[in-house]
């Protein structure tokens, strides 16, 4: 391993985007619901579905300060920070930021001020154009994008998590445009239909037209998109390497909760520190987007990146798959700001170049 590695390491961009990497550490993460309550009800979001907003998030600050320092104790130094709306719980997010690295997600209806969270990693979440968006988030009354728009112009702290669905890759590239002239960066997510709505919203058609939108926004915004072709192939088809993706296989499981007792016998990567709380910062679940639910419904870029991640290994055989591995690491490093971010911005283009031509390569699947 350490041969191969040393070879592949010869070629300057992947040995610049190693060493970075190495320098900002493990990372020893958590998933958090900062709350359970929302101020609005997307059409399908997993939290309401799988009744994660039961688990009511403590009435006293004292229950999150000994839940943070219990947390530090066990070595905890990244939190993924969702719920539940954040940004209806500054005081706590507060308390979060001041303790550990973030990375939060959230719906954008509410600023996070830059006063107190200046280094904060903002996850803006969107579903589509202002149309699309504003009935499927917005229950056709709340423009929720332009809000959010406004709320995060030229905000360096922010990039969009923009969740696309199989029937509306038509759009995709104009929500992109929006973002992009908003001075925000793009990372793609993708619809999981749990509920069974189906039509435009259905995952079983495949996300094929959306990654060729997908494919043409890279083209046109190097600087801007922050996934992979690969990465975003990866996810739409759940395949790693032969290997496919569902509970057997997602490596952000909670390790010692009762649903996931065969998950950690059975041999696949997993991270053994992960662990994704509920609101009540009390219990756990199974991971991050399921307390039960089919995880052939979950397109989730998030935990599709420590799939990746976490398998290594089997990114070895080839420069290419290592390019493969070693691009989704560092950009995962560079939308949480963990490494340097004028270096990052610079690289960001040469990095699509590079992965651009991996696509469909025979060595992937
Ligand atoms: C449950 S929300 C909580 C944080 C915050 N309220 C927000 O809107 O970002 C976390 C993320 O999950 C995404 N999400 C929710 N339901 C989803 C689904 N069925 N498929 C894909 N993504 C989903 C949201 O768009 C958001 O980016």
């Amino acid at each position: 391993m350490a041969a191969r590695l040393e070879r592949y390491l010869a070629d300057p961009l992947l040995a610049r985007l190693y060493d970075a990497v190495r320098a900002a550490g493990p990372i020893r993460s958590i998933a958090v619901d900062l709350t359970d309550t929302c101020n609005i009800r997307c059409d399908g979001c997993y939290f309401f579905a799988e009744g994660m907003d039961r688990a009511r998030a403590p009435g006293s600050d004292a229950v999150v300060d000994a839940f943070v320092a219990r947390e530090r104790e066990r070595g905890t130094n990244f939190v993924t920070i969702v719920g539940g709306e954040p940004s209806l719980a500054l005081d706590r997010l507060k308390t979060f930021y001041d303790a550990f690295r973030l990375s939060v997600a959230t719906n954008g209806l509410v600023r996070i001020p830059l006063d107190g969270f200046e280094e904060l990693p903002i996850g803006v979440s969107v579903w589509g154009d202002a149309a699309t968006d504003g009935k499927l988030r917005g229950g056709g009354r709340v423009d929720v994008f332009g809000r959010a728009l406004a709320n995060y112009r030229d905000d360096e702290r922010a990039f969009w998590y923009y969740t696309v669905a199989p029937g509306h890759a038509g759009e995709l590239e104009r929500v992109v445009a929006r973002c992009v002239d908003n001075g925000n960066r793009v990372l793609f997510n993708f619809y999981g239909d749990l509920e069974g709505r189906g039509g435009a919203l259905g995952f079983r058609q495949g996300f094929g037209a959306v990654r060729d939108a997908i494919e043409g926004a890279i083209d046109r915004w190097p600087e801007h998109v922050l996934m992979t072709s690969r990465l975003a192939e990866v996810v739409t088809t759940g395949t790693l390497f032969g290997d496919r993706w569902g509970h057997a296989s997602c490596a952000s499981v909670t390790p010692d909760h009762p649903a996931n007792a065969e998950r950690v016998k059975n041999g696949r990567p997993y991270d053994p520190h992960f662990r994704a709380y509920n609101a009540d910062l009390a219990t756990t679940r199974r991971c991050c987007t399921a307390i039960d639910r089919d995880c052939a419904s979950c397109f989730d870029t998030w935990q599709h990146f420590s799939w990746v991640m976490l398998n290594l290994r089997k990114h070895l055989a080839s420069a290419e798959d290592f390019t493969s591995w070693l691009t989704t690491t560092y950009l995962f490093y560079f939308i949480n700001r963990l490494v340097d971010r004028d270096e990052g911005a610079r690289l960001l283009p040469e990095i699509h170049r590079r992965t651009h031509t991996l696509t469909g390569d025979p060595t992937w699947t």
